[in-house]
């Protein structure tokens, strides 16, 4: 395993929207075992693979001491509200109030391209339209409300 170099606000990668995945490979599994591992050395709760340089549609996400691997996610539900404070790691010292769901339920695959289900509330579920904003080029910044 290896850690990645994390991107910053400001590199073009971070706004592209991410390729689908169709082969559940070897390169797969290494992309996924050192975004874990990047995460971890980040201390983040959460990674997506744009922020690693890799516009494919794979995150990883650890809020509550349980590593979740998501590769193609969609948001196929999704209920109430929630108001709390975000940061990301491609953005260093920036936290702000963002509004989400309170509750949502994803739809995607495993490292070996097995269909998953996966419904979560509260941190996990911020963590979770975080990371698939970041698949579609989207920054915790842009949905904080100005003024
Ligand atoms: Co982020």
């Amino acid at each position: 395993m290896a850690r990645l170099n994390v991107v910053k606000i400001g590199d073009s990668v971070l706004r592209e929207k991410c390729m689908e995945v169709h082969k559940f490979n070897d390169n797969l599994h290494r992309l996924l075992d050192n975004m874990a591992e990047t995460m971890y050395a980040e201390q983040g709760v959460g990674l997506a693979a744009p922020q690693v340089g890799i516009p494919k549609r794979v995150v990883v996400i650890d809020t509550e001491g349980e590593l979740i691997e998501l590769v193609n996610p969609v948001i196929v539900e999704s209920s109430g509200n929630q108001t709390g404070e975000e940061g990301c790691l491609s953005i260093p010292g920036e936290y702000e109030e963002v509004s989400r769901a309170a509750e949502v339920t994803v739809r995607g695959q495993d490292r070996e391209g097995r269909e998953i289900t996966l419904t979560g509330s509260g941190m996990l579920a911020r963590a979770i339209q975080h990371e698939i904003d970041h698949l579609d080029g989207v920054l915790f910044v842009d949905r904080v409300r100005k003024g």
